[in-house]
């Protein structure tokens, strides 16, 4: 005798990897917005009440609001992403609701994309790739666009988890010296204070979490403390940068140059941003690759069959330290 299929009610939020779809349907009854696009807040708080778990993106803001319109059927909230600054985690804990998101997973691809853009800025691969798509008349000459190599520079760490450390072994690999810092000190062998990894660093790298520490943590102050010829490289959130400082620091040469894959109000871009040939801005693509995608939907459905079926274990569950 087959065994009887337990099908809970899920709220799937955006159209994920066929593979992911594939076992939610397996195991769910599902409300699913399959789209490209973010579901839209009515939609949303309609759609989620009485569901007893929900699948969700960091387009999804998941606060009251959102416990409230689901009630109290609610037992678990997986989110695509190892960022949670959209989730009200503590309000969560108090209601018994668990949170999970996709550590592990993405660590090598967002580590790629620092690099990829850190690269592309100091070699100018996409300015150079703009004028030649601008059909600008150019020849090979001396003096032609000239970048810096990466070789013996200084990579500065902000952020030394699972992704800063990723990025600085590529960058080791590079031929680059690695400093890091940390909320924590982790007592290893290139860490410094904030202060100096951001005043000696030829490239700062930021890998910290959006939290409200971190928030604007780059300042006008902190830019003006970078080296001239330094460059910023930013994959971790944008509210971490303060973006309007950067720009007025781009423009009037204060650092070299920024690499971004994430921004302050996605997904508008600052328009001043765009205006600068100094900045290399990517659509929030650090965790973008098909592997990566299907690895962190399936964390996602196990911590959702661990919690709602009690089957596997889940080791990407969200930990709220009690006040
Ligand atoms: C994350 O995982 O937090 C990324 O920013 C989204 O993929």
């Amino acid at each position: 005798m087959n065994e009887p299929t337990a099908t809970l009610p899920l709220l799937v939020t955006r159209r994920f990897a066929p593979a992911v779809r594939a076992r939610l349907d397996e195991r769910f009854a599902l409300t699913m917005h399959d789209d490209e696009a973010v579901m839209d807040r009515d939609a949303l708080l309609r759609t989620v009440a009485g569901v007893s778990g929900a699948m969700v993106t960091p387009n999804d803001r998941i606060d009251s609001e959102f416990f409230d319109a689901a009630g109290p059927t609610l037992r678990i909230v997986a989110t695509l992403s190892v960022g949670v600054d959209h989730i009200d985690c503590d309000e969560a804990a108090r209601r018994g609701i668990v949170i999970a998101h996709t550590p592990d997973v993405l660590t090598r691809t967002t580590a790629e994309m620092a690099i990829a853009i850190m690269l592309s800025l100091v070699r100018r691969v996409t300015e150079g790739d703009r004028l030649i798509r601008e059909g600008t008349p150019w020849e090979l000459s001396p003096n032609f666009m000239l970048g810096t190599s990466l070789e013996g520079l200084q990579f500065g760490c902000v952020g030394f988890g699972r992704i800063g450390r990723e990025a600085s072994r590529l960058a080791t690999a590079l031929g680059m010296r690695v400093v890091h810092c940390s909320r924590r000190a982790t007592g290893e062998a290139g860490e410094r204070s904030f202060d100096e990894v951001i005043s000696t660093s030829d490239v700062v790298s930021l890998h910290c979490p959006l939290t409200p520490e971190t928030h604007h943590l780059i300042n006008a102050p902190v830019l003006r403390a970078m080296k001239s010829s330094s460059v910023l490289i930013n994959t971790c959130r944008g509210k971490v940068v303060d973006e309007g400082a950067l720009v007025d620091a781009l423009r009037r040469g204060v650092i070299g140059g920024a690499g971004l894959d994430v921004f302050e109000d996605e997904p508008a871009v600052d328009p001043g941003l765009i205006a600068c040939e100094n900045a290399v801005l990517v659509p929030h693509l650090g965790s973008a690759t098909h592997r990566t995608r299907e690895a962190m939907g399936m964390r996602c459905v196990d911590a959702l069959m661990a919690v709602l079926y009690n089957e596997g274990t889940a080791t990407n569950i969200i930990t709220v330290a009690s006040a």
